[in-house]
């Protein structure tokens, strides 16, 4: 099998690592790639699936597999079915479970899954008098409607932060389209676990569960980021709270796609909050997450590609997905300054020397091949990971390596793992 895959983060280096291991594999391409995969021959805009479906035709690719939202909010996997080609990943209509936090919501009340109660606001009346505390108290949360790059979501703890974000949002148009609508929920309280499934259509395989470490800062402070490190397997899940999710979240997920004439296919990612009530889907995305997918990859010991394919045709009946329970430890080493301003173009070394540790894998993300030089391009440089006998042991075989890497302004959290433990 030739696959592509498509995408340029550590998530995607991860994909194309694990698949290019693969008997059933004959070669990988990724686009647009990084330095780790090496950059695309065929030049791809992530905004323009027929831009991808392109790449596909020239590289003859048998399985195309999406990493980022992007695409497929944009519609490529219906392009590639118009043209007879496979890709794993939903359609642009099953896509809005991550687009649109309105269309999620509502889809959840429908068929019964477990969310944080909410209402959906056109107006900026309805969202002023729904942030009042009246309805939800406080803290409240506030979330612009479409893809907002992570940064639509707003806990507010009191009446003044709660109205400043929803004008930012309305009035304002911080996130441009994306706000006009909003989704005003009340506050969940619990430990927050990613969960990630295969979906054919009509079942899924579950992958490890993990947990990521969302803000800039040790301890959890600072700003809020597409992730600074990652842990898996979730020592919070447990047996008993997997077959819950699979019967409370999984099957009525399926089902009502199914049942809505929209088949859900493609990775599903579960944003969990596990309360004292139970498992509570805070989002959903329809891809793998970014740090999660370079902790998780590495411990499904089955062959991917031939999932996917199923998978994408429908057809994972009698299928199974070995993995190991070793832990994994991921830590991101970004650029100074990220999630804010930062520079690029900036020299990276140690590499080598930090992937042929014992226990390390290592996937490039905001990075590219300059001569013979890897230089920054990015706000997430790539991601470290440790694997070992038990958190300890990988959390310090992650640092290890991430002490070979040296670059100007390389930040890290001296924490990732810690919670594990
Ligand atoms: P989202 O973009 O929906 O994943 O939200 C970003 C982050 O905001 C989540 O990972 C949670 O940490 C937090 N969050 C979102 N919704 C809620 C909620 N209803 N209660 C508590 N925290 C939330
Ligand atoms: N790690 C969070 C995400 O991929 O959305």
């Amino acid at each position: 099998m030739k696959v592509l895959v498509v995408g340029g983060g550590g998530r995607e280096h991860a994909l194309a690592w694990k698949l290019a291991r693969e008997s059933a594999v004959e070669k990988v391409v990724c686009a647009p790639g990084n330095g780790g995969t090496g950059p695309s021959v065929h030049p791809i805009d992530l905004s323009d699936p027929s831009s991808i479906l392109a790449c596909a035709d020239a590289e003859a690719a048998d399985l195309t597999v999406v990493g980022p939202e992007l695409p497929l909010s944009q519609g490529v996997h219906d392009l590639f079915r118009a043209n007879g080609r496979c890709l794993f990943g939903p359609s642009r209509f099953a896509a809005q479970l991550e687009s649109s936090k309105a269309f999620a919501k509502v889809f959840m009340a429908r068929h019964g899954i477990p969310t944080a109660r909410f209402r959906v606001c056109e107006r900026l009346d309805e969202a002023l008098a729904m942030v009042s505390g009246a309805e939800f108290g406080f803290p409240v949360v506030i979330k612009a409607d479409g893809l907002a790059a992570g940064k639509g979501v707003t806990i507010a703890h009191d009446l003044a932060t709660a109205q400043d974000a929803v004008k930012k949002a309305m009035l304002e148009q911080q996130f441009g389209n994306a706000g006009l609508r909003l989704v005003v929920e009340e506050c969940l309280v619990g430990e927050e676990v990613s969960f990630f499934a295969i979906c054919d259509g009509r079942q899924a395989l579950v992958l490890p569960a993990a947990q990521d470490h969302k803000r800039a800062f040790d301890g959890d402070k600072g700003p809020n980021t597409g992730g600074m490190g990652a842990f898996a397997p979730s020592p919070l899940m447990t047996a008993a709270l997997e077959t819950r999710i699979r019967r409370e979240i999984v099957e009525p997920v399926l089902e009502g796609m199914k049942g809505d004439g929209h088949p859900y296919q493609g990775f599903l990612y579960i944003g969990l909050m596990i309360t004292l009530d139970g498992p509570y889907v805070v989002e959903f995305n329809v891809r793998l997450g970014d740090p999660e997918a370079q902790v998780i990859l590495p411990m499904v010991s089955e062959e991917l590609a031939p999932l996917l394919e199923a998978a994408s045709r429908g057809a994972l009946d009698n299928m199974t997905c070995e993995q190991t329970q070793i832990p994994h430890v991921g830590v991101v080493l970004a650029s100074g300054g990220y999630p804010g301003p930062y520079q690029t173009g900036v020299a990276i070394t140690g590499i080598d020397e930090a992937a042929a540790l014992d226990g390390v894998l290592l996937f490039q993300a905001g990075t590219v091949q300059r001569d013979d030089t890897v230089v920054t391009s990015g706000g997430r440089v790539m991601t470290v990971v440790g694997r070992g006998a038990g958190f300890s042991d990988a959390i310090e075989k992650a640092y290890l390596a991430a002490d070979h890497i040296t670059y100007v302004g390389k930040q890290l959290r001296s924490d990732i793992g810690r919670k594990a433990l």
